[in-house]
């Protein structure tokens, strides 16, 4: 047993998916999440950049205590795996798991959406490919994304999201994936317009989801779990804005809970080190 919260980060509401998870599996566990939207979006940023930031969220939670995290960012997952590890708490990243899920779903017909720094990467692919080589694979970056959701525009038939999803989905839509890996934690946020763009039918892997899981098993396994007679504590902590987020979040956390959401400026972050 050990009575530890688990944490969660990404550079912003994405990673909102894990947490949602991670209540339904471990509704006894205290959650600290660190949305860092002081510097979303992450993934036009450079490698080194994303590395650093990775390093930085990390050493934000150790300081919080946490026994484990979820990586719930498929940028910071794709590109600085590395500092994910040796930090003395087990971290699970978004592609593997992510990739487990779409091979145990699909036909043969895989597709990939990510930031333009996940794509560039080519983590998902290349696992795709290593784990199934006779299995199709597209993989496309969608930059419109992030800030549309960011900015609050979610609901299946926003004008504006509509358009971007169906600007963005165009080639997928012709390659005829029958899965599709939504490979940035944002992206499950607007599965309603992905759907409506591509059809019922197509098989949505939530990435972020998927991680929360894995990080269940690994919890459970090592005998990592917390046993409260109470519902967890959700501690919610971003680099921007509080107010803009909690408007946000609510909408995608279920509960009658009062959401505690703190602000810590990106420069504190830099100085945990
Ligand atoms: N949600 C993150 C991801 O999964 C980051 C999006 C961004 O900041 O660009 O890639």
């Amino acid at each position: 047993m050990d009575q530890r919260p688990i944490g969660v980060f990404d550079s912003g509401l994405g990673g909102l998916t894990a947490v949602r998870r991670l209540r339904q599996l471990l509704p006894e566990e205290d959650i600290v999440f660190l949305g860092d939207t002081g510097r979303v979006p992450y993934g036009g940023r450079s490698p080194g950049t994303i590395r650093r930031f990775a390093e930085e969220n990390v050493s934000f939670l150790l300081e919080r205590r946490v026994k484990a995290a979820v990586a719930a960012c498929g940028t910071i997952s794709s590109i600085a795996p590395e500092k994910l590890l040796g930090r003395g708490i087990p971290i699970c990243g978004v592609v593997e798991p992510a990739v487990e899920k779409a091979l145990a779903l699909t036909e043969g017909r895989v597709a990939v959406i990510g930031t333009e720094g996940s794509i560039r990467a080519g983590a998902y692919e290349r696992l795709l490919k290593s784990r199934s080589p006779e299995c199709r694979v597209l993989a496309r970056a969608c930059p419109l994304l992030v800030p549309l959701i960011e900015a609050g525009h979610t609901e299946p038939e926003d004008p504006a999201l509509t358009k971007a999803v169906k600007t963005s989905l165009e080639e997928i839509r012709a390659f005829g994936a029958d899965t599709l890996i939504l490979g940035c934690t944002h992206y499950p946020l607007i599965a309603g317009a992905i759907r409506r763009c591509l059809g019922s039918g197509i098989r949505l892997v939530d990435a972020a989801a998927e991680a929360a899981e894995k990080l269940t098993t690994v919890l459970s396994g090592r005998d990592a779990l917390a046993r409260r007679d109470r519902p967890g504590e959700l501690h919610i902590w971003v680099t921007g804005s509080a107010g803009r987020f909690a408007a946000l979040a609510g909408r995608f956390l279920s509960g009658p809970e009062t959401l505690c959401i703190r602000h810590t400026p990106p420069g504190r972050l830099e100085n945990e080190e």
